[in-house]
């Protein structure tokens, strides 16, 4: 075989929630039976718009590239012009475009952590050298402003890569820091993801203030229930931009994903509904947990983590029971489980679930 790039071989292991159909293969359990507390996606998922809009997609003809209609809906839902967007095969394709377009060989990069493992994936992929700037659980994992100011200043990084709110915390970015650092450091492009930032209803979007070293990355799999079709984007400057739509492979957003964006970017209604709901449902889990002695964590989404003796142990635990949670051990968290709330049958579910856990867990 031929031996391939040292940064393939270097890549750290690929863990992330949701169902992994071949873990539970392995374990005899029916994908079926299991209820996903591990993916923060929206649990009552798409519009029925855009159900309609699937069914009705033409599938014969090749997607339009440049998504332009799906673009324009974008541009009067977020009020920023159609050349700041781009679409993607989700959020996680555009990241790779990033990569792709900016980093280099032996460039700095700075992560903001413990976060998405997908940023150093990706830094490490293209050669670049990734250094964390990490939250601290003493401080309820608020932003490290302080410490990341500092690593921003001695290493002068291509790239920081921020989550706004952050996986798996749920912690907001402050924003006029974000602003202050891109506007003293040129040369360093500050990569937002607000793949969560419907959850935040306090949240303050990057969107609003477009430069050209920020790219702040959204994404359509989360909020609008679309995580099994794949759609996200983009918002920078029109040069940004066009970089990243020179390094896309053609027709990477499929003529469904876009005209299900379009249907779910018109259902305001559906989406404010379903996140009420959703926000109700957190509050009362967090309650009744709390009752049951769980230690949860506050946090501005949906998601929220809870203290365990050991992550990895009660997730097994919780699995042979139907309920899947995100073990964070992979985040460096292995005292940490990261739960999102589901329908409220699935949260009573999943609080008999963790009455049973043995004491310990
Ligand atoms: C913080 C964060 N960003 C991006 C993604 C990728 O989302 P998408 O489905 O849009 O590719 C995820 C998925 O879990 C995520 O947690």
């Amino acid at each position: 075989m031929l031996s391939p790039r040292p940064e393939v071989l270097a890549l750290s292991e690929v863990i992330h929630g949701a169902l992994n159909h071949t873990e539970l293969a392995a374990l005899g359990i029916d994908p079926a039976s299991v209820i996903d507390f591990s993916a923060s996606v929206n649990p009552f998922g798409p519009s029925p718009r855009v159900i309609e809009a699937i069914a009705n997609s033409q599938i014969h003809c090749y997607p339009d590239r440049d998504a332009t209609e799906f673009r324009q809906a974008l541009a009067s839902h977020l009020g920023v012009p159609k050349d700041c967007l781009i679409a993607g095969n989700g959020s996680s394709e555009l990241l790779y475009l990033i990569g792709l377009a900016f980093l280099r060989s032996a460039d700095q990069v700075l992560v903001v952590g413990p976060t998405y493992s997908e940023y150093s994936r990706v830094a490490q992929l293209m050669g670049a050298t990734v250094s964390c700037c990490q939250a601290s659980p003493r401080s309820g994992f608020q932003f490290p402003t302080r410490s990341l100011e500092e690593s921003i200043r001695a290493l002068r990084p291509r790239a920081v890569f921020v989550c706004h709110p952050n996986n798996p915390t749920g912690q907001l970015t402050p924003t006029a820091a974000i602003y202050l650092w891109a506007d003293e450091f040129p040369q360093t492009l500050f990569i937002i993801d607000e793949a969560y930032i419907e959850f935040s209803p306090d949240a303050q979007s990057f969107t609003k203030s477009i430069r050209d070293n920020i790219v702040v990355l959204r994404s359509m799999t989360k909020a609008h229930g679309l995580a099994g079709l794949r759609l996200g984007y983009a918002v920078s400057t029109p040069a940004v931009i066009d970089l990243l739509a020179r390094v896309r492979p053609p027709w990477s957003v499929s003529t469904i994903a876009q005209n299900a964006g379009i249907a779910a970017l018109q259902d305001s209604t559906y989406l404010q509904r379903a996140l009420a709901s959703l926000a109700a449902e957190k509050t009362l889990l967090e309650e009744r947990l709390a009752a049951l002695g769980a230690m949860t964590f506050p946090s501005e989404t949906h998601f929220f983590l809870i203290r365990v003796a050991n992550a990895t142990a009660t997730r097994q635990q919780l699995l042979n029971s139907g309920i899947l949670v995100r073990d964070c051990t992979s985040f460096g968290m292995p005292g940490f489980l990261r739960i999102s709330p589901q329908t409220p049958p699935q949260n009573t579910l999943f609080c008999e679930a963790w009455k049973q856990l043995p004491v310990g867990c």
